[in-house]
């Protein structure tokens, strides 16, 4: 135990910060209390006007720094900024007969979206051929919302007949080029596949629709007291098949482990038509091979996930956030190794975030940082327990040990549920902000702890060296670069914020990011998937022979090669 001469001061700076910190919600990027953290509805211009009417409310030193318009310029299209991927000519052009065809098996306006024998403006397809980071843009001229599985799968039976290209598609948030077109694919979009099917109160298992929003399920099974055992930054946006399908980590795996534990059953739709119905509920069913595995982290590229039966966990009643500052990473991990010694059970989220990363949250956004001064590090940590007094005593002595043997510098604990709020807006803000002045180059890496932040330092070491980023001036394409991630999970998120997409900043960080993951044994894509952004450097984490093997599958399943294309493997 630390001497108690050094423990209550240390603690009293805890709760005096934590008073001080009180950030009107105003400074917010998103309404805490909003029902739907919608961070990004369509169309985007009008999000981003949005939050930039919310954020410039702030007082002027807080105001966010100004962005070029990004809501105005148009994005390249995919197959200009990338001129060596060619159309597969096997796959057919939509044809009106086609358009004819789907218009009768969907048998409903609001089922399509028609550029083919319509005259439907370019605009109308911007939500669906252009991503979430403004890096990709398809040419997508049809666009289908089925309603039910039976609908799924008679537009993929014909789609495979007839040799048309399809790319699945939910909320459209996913972070590596995977969710749109990168020609003119139709895009299958499930948002009309909204309703939750069966929820259990006693096992906890929620079957529903895999177009349902994340943040709607969670709330649903929240009505019950339980959890959806995965929570992200797009949750108001992003949708439950799709977090299957990208295999989703977020910010609580640490605590509820990943989808490929968590799934007990899928119902898929397969190129040909035929509906996989794995819907099982059971924990345990030792009956040949798992194949609802495949299709998690699939990315749409062997079927069409239409409903997921998922395990929910008990809801906690007592959650704990607080927020440190840290004066450097070998403290982080020693910070890290405390939460797991002290906290064990009741530690549901350690989430790192570096000054530069706050930074730009706080220019970005405008909002007030939790503490005074600037630490090199900074973490979040969330505990969820059953008992308050018994969380709040745990909590409370390791926040004694880690101040009063100086790891932790100086941190604020959440007394509100606003003040919770605000403490993750500094972390799953940081998203966001990275897009402030342009486009960002996003890494999403596993590696080992002891070496995850180096990379960080040296990419702003590369950067500093090559004569390509500076702070300031709008000459130089980067802005800065940013380091994050989910600590608990060995996940560092490295970004690259730059005031424009730039080929010399993507020939300095690829394939150089992937050859330092390489050298030490992690994984190129530790949460975000393949996509269209990473197909090219699968070999850096895999090896041949999955590779080939992982082909196989694909040949199995989409012989035609009609799921997803261009993208994956
Ligand atoms: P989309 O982007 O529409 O699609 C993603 C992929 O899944 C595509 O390849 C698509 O073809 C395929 N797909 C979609 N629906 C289906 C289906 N029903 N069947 C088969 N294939 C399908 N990801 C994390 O892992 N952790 C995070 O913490 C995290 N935080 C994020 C924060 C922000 C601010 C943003 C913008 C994104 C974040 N993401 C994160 C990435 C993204 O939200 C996830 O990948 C999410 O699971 C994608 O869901 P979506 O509905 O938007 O899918
Ligand atoms: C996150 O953890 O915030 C997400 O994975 C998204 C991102 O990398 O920006
Ligand atoms: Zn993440």
């Amino acid at each position: 135990m630390p001497p108690l001469h050094r423990t209550i001061p240390a603690l009293r700076r805890l709760r005096l910060a934590n008073t001080a910190f009180q950030q009107p919600a105003h400074l917010r990027l998103r309404p805490a209390t909003a029902p739907l953290r919608c961070l990004h509805v369509t169309p985007r211009a009008q999000e981003q006007e949005k939050a930039e009417s919310t954020t410039s409310a702030s007082s002027a030193d807080h105001a966010p720094q100004d962005a070029p318009d990004r809501a105005q310029s148009k994005i390249k299209y995919t197959s200009d900024s990338y001129p060596d991927l060619k159309r597969d000519s096997r796959f057919k052009k939509v044809s009106k007969e086609d358009v004819e065809h789907f218009k009768n098996l969907l048998g409903s306006e609001a089922a399509i979206l028609d550029g083919v024998t319509k005259e439907t403006g370019e605009e109308d397809f911007e939500q669906y051929n252009s991503d979430w980071m403004r890096k990709y843009r398809g040419q997508c001229r049809l666009v289908l919302k089925p309603e039910t599985t039976e609908q799924v799968s008679g537009v993929l039976k014909y789609c495979n007949e007839q040799c048309l290209a399809v790319v699945p598609q939910g909320g459209n948030s996913g972070l590596v080029g995977g969710s749109v077109p990168v020609f003119d694919e139709i895009v299958i979009n499930l948002s009309r596949m909204n309703k939750v099917r069966s929820f259990d109160d006693v096992s906890g298992v929620l079957v529903a629709d895999s177009g349902v929003i994340l943040q709607q399920a969670d709330e649903y099974v929240g009505e019950h007291n339980h959890i959806f055992p995965l929570d992200l930054g797009a949750k108001g946006t992003c949708q439950i098949g799709a977090n299957v399908a990208t295999n989703a980590g977020g910010l609580r795996l640490l605590r509820y482990g990943s989808m490929h534990g968590n799934i007990l059953g899928l119902e898929c739709v397969l190129p040909d038509g035929t509906v996989m119905d794995d819907l099982s509920k059971l924990r345990k069913n030792n009956t040949g091979y798992d194949l609802k595995q495949l299709f998690i982290g699939g990315e749409g590229t062997i079927g069409i996930i239409t409903a997921i039966s998922i395990l929910c966990p008990q809801r906690s009643s007592a959650v704990n956030v607080a927020y440190f500052g840290l004066q450097s990473y070998e403290k982080v991990m020693d910070a890290f190794k405390e939460a797991k010694k002290q906290l064990g059970e009741i530690l549901s989220a350690f989430e790192l975030m570096d000054a530069q990363s706050q930074q730009l949250y706080h220019q970005a956004s405008g909002a007030k940082l939790p503490l005074e001064g600037e630490h090199p590090f900074y973490c979040l940590i969330e505990t969820s327990g059953s008992n308050t007094e018994h969380d709040s005593e745990k909590l409370n002595a390791f926040l004694e040990h880690v101040m009063s043997e100086e790891i932790v510098a100086d941190g604020v604990v959440a007394e509100s549920e606003t003040q919770l709020q605000s403490l993750w807006a500094c972390r799953e803000g940081i998203s966001e902000a990275g897009q402030h002045w342009g486009g960002v180059y996003k890494y999403d890496l596993s590696l080992p702890l002891p070496e995850l932040y180096s990379l960080v330092e040296d990419t702003r070491k590369m950067f500093e060296g090559n004569g390509l980023m500076h702070p300031e001036d709008e000459k130089f394409p980067v802005k800065d670069v940013v380091g994050y991630g989910h600590m608990g999970d060995s996940n560092l998120h490295l970004n690259v914020a730059t005031r424009r997409y730039d080929k010399d900043v993507e020939k300095a960080l690829e394939p150089w990011v992937y050859e330092w993951v390489s050298k030490r044994q992690g994984s190129i894509s530790a949460e975000h998937g393949l996509g269209l952004a990473k197909k090219g450097f699968i070999g850096y984490s895999r090896s041949e022979t999955m590779i080939k093997l992982m082909g196989k599958i694909k040949e199995t399943f989409d012989p035609n090669g009609i799921m997803n294309p261009y993208k994956y493997i």
